[in-house]
């Protein structure tokens, strides 16, 4: 980018557009016979061991009762191919409908928890609440993933990142600079 390129003042709710964290995911839940699926846009990566993620699930949305109320969910990472489901279970709601028959998604069995998995998805992270100090004030939800599971190809999956507004930009070229780091940060 140029040095002096000209800015423009620009609106501070829209800096997700710049500061998105990382793929598009979907959630899925169960609490006793309800089970859900949950489009997440924004989550970020909190500590590696233990492995914790820490993200934002409105307190409107029918997946968040589930979630508190089990201390579970499954973090799925879904591909480009799934653009419009991932789309489709974001502006939908549920508990009247069960978003696998409904978008023809396959539940899998998980092994630590009982949330359960989408078996369509690259990547299935299995997940239990572990710091729900910032839910009420942030719907803040920290989650320690206790077991992953992740397809062997491809190694880097076409992923879907939310930039707002109905927009989407898909993980791109990958960038080698291996030799560049030092060798404790390359481990992490
Ligand atoms: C691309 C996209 C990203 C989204 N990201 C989030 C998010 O990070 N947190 C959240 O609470 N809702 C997010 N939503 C909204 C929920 O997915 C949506 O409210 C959904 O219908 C909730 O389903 P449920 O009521 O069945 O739980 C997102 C929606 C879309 C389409």
């Amino acid at each position: 980018m140029k040095k002096n390129a000209v800015k423009k003042d620009f609106p501070v709710n829209l800096v997700r557009r710049f500061l998105e964290p990382g793929p598009v995911v979907l959630v899925s839940s169960r609490w006793k016979e309800n089970r859900d699926i949950m489009t997440m846009g924004w989550h970020t990566v909190m500590e590696f061991t233990p492995s914790l993620v820490g993200c934002v699930i409105a307190s409107s949305n029918y997946s968040f009762n589930l979630i508190r109320d089990s201390g579970e969910c499954v973090i799925n990472l879904p591909t480009v191919d799934m653009v419009d489901t991932v789309v489709k279970i974001g502006n939908s709601r549920g508990g009247e409908t069960d978003k696998f028959s409904e978008f023809a998604l396959t539940p899998g069995e998980a092994l630590r928890v009982e949330a359960p998995l989408i078996r369509e998805c690259h990547a299935n992270f299995e997940c239990r609440l572990y710091d729900d100090s910032l839910v009420n004030k942030y719907n803040f939800f920290v989650f320690e993933v206790v077991k992953a599971h992740a397809a062997l190809s491809p190694k880097y999956p076409d992923t879907l990142h939310y930039t707002g507004d109905g927009i989407f930009q898909t993980s791109g070229k990958l960038v080698d600079r291996k030799t560049m780091f030092r060798e404790e940060i390359l481990a992490t």
